[in-house]
């Protein structure tokens, strides 16, 4: 029996890894800002988004969130800002200019037909924007 020639063995591992990574190394917090923060709050989270020129209020730097806030992350506050569902901001009339991401990822839930609670969806999509947000602030 003769080996397999090295540079095709090397070849065929590298190409395995790269399949079997593909999936854990999927960054779901960077993937929903992206897709639903990215427009108003910038790629950059500095608040430069394409839309937020048509705003009233500029979208907030979201990479000065623990700077602001004495040098922590309030988890429990930001977790509450992108729900928005507890918002006194929230009247008739609708001052608030963010969405009110508890309402739209709970729609999210029901239209996908995730099966189980919707609540548990939205929980999902917050905690890994929370942890994307977490990794953001500068140092
Ligand atoms: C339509 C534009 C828009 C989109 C989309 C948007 N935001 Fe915002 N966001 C704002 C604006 C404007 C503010 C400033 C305060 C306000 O009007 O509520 C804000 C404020 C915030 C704050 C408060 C920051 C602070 O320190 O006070 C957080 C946190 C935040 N946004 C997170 C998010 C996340 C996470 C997403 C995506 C799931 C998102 N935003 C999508 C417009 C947007």
């Amino acid at each position: 029996m003769t080996p397999p020639p090295r540079g095709l063995a090397a070849l065929l591992l590298s190409a395995a890894a790269g399949v079997c990574s593909a999936q854990p190394n999927l960054d779901l917090g960077k993937a929903e800002y992206e897709a639903s923060c990215a427009s108003c709050h910038g790629a950059s989270g500095k608040g430069d988004g394409a839309v937020a020129p048509h705003l009233i209020r500029r979208p907030a730097d979201l990479t000065a969130i623990a700077a602001r806030n004495g040098g922590v992350f309030p988890s429990q506050l930001v977790w509450e800002v992108i729900d928005g569902r507890g918002s006194r901001e929230i009247g008739p009339h609708g001052s608030r200019e963010m969405p009110i991401w508890g309402v739209q990822y709970r729609l999210q839930a029901i239209q996908l037909g995730q099966g189980g609670v919707p609540e548990w969806y939205v929980r999902g999509r917050i905690v890994a924007l929370l942890d994307y947000l977490a990794r953001l602030q500068a140092k």
